[in-house]
């Protein structure tokens, strides 16, 4: 049976059940707070947070970056054909992107041993990170060496899955130019770019000297 509650326990379930009606009151206007500020503390972080890398074409909008990336480049002995003296000049820089971005024209003059070639910027914000050419087609030096697809990461942003992200976002390019499957190509001591190649779906397709040959499907199956 249960004991009749005596004196003091009456006052602690009276004091147990203001407790419970106050928090019943409080709760909801907390709850009507914290609705409130959410939206806020939400947007401070996501302003601060960097932005997810994505494919551009080429934009002046990255030159302080790609400078900082190109001295990266050049001390491994990358890019030496391109001056960063000339191409801190704003107005020179937006020349030059001009001139990446007319490549994938078929009508821009080029040496006959070039083909028309769309290049990619990989950037977060405007923070430059890696790039890409894609060839729209083969002659005879890319179906031994380079294939349709070339790219590279900056060296200080190298090891974190830019190369694996890049090259799969830049299939549906390849695709859209018609290309399917790429060519992708690399040497046989570049394990690095190897693992990119297969982990966008490569499939070995032989050698040509020291080059490995991969088709990657640049379509959805
Ligand atoms: C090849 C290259 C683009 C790879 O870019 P990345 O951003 O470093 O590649 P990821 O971070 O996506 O790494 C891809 C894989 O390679 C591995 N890897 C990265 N650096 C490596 C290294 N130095 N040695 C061995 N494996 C390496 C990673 O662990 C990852 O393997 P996983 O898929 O099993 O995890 C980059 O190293 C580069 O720009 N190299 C110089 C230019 C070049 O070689 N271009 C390709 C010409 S074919």
């Amino acid at each position: 049976m249960t004991p009749h509650p005596g004196p003091e326990s009456m006052r602690r379930l009276a004091a147990g059940s203001r407790r419970i009606r106050v928090r019943r009151r409080i709760l909801p206007v907390l709850a009507a707070a914290a609705v409130a500020v959410l939206p806020v503390t939400r947007t401070v972080p996501s302003e601060r947070a960097p932005a997810e890398p994505r494919l551009v074409f080429p934009t002046a909008a990255a030159r302080e970056s790609f400078l900082e990336a190109l001295a990266e480049y050049r001390a491994e002995g990358r890019y030496l054909d391109l001056r960063p003296a000339a191409l801190s000049d704003p107005a020179a820089f937006a020349r030059w992107v001009d001139e990446l971005r007319s490549q994938a024209r078929e009508d821009t003059p080029r040496p006959p041993s070039r083909v028309p070639t769309t290049v990619l910027w990989w950037v977060a914000g405007d923070t430059y990170l890696g790039r890409l050419a894609i060839r729209h087609r083969l002659n005879a030096g890319l179906r031994q060496i380079g294939g349709h697809i070339g790219y590279d990461v900056r060296p200080s942003a190298r090891g974190q899955g830019h190369g694996t992200a890049m090259l799969q976002a830049a299939l549906p390019f390849a695709a859209r130019l018609g290309i399917d499957p790429a060519l992708v190509t690399c040497d046989r001591a570049n394990v690095a770019s190897r693992r990119v190649i297969e982990a966008a779906g490569g499939r070995y397709a032989g050698a040509a000297g020291r080059e490995l040959h991969f088709e990657v499907p640049t379509r959805r199956r």
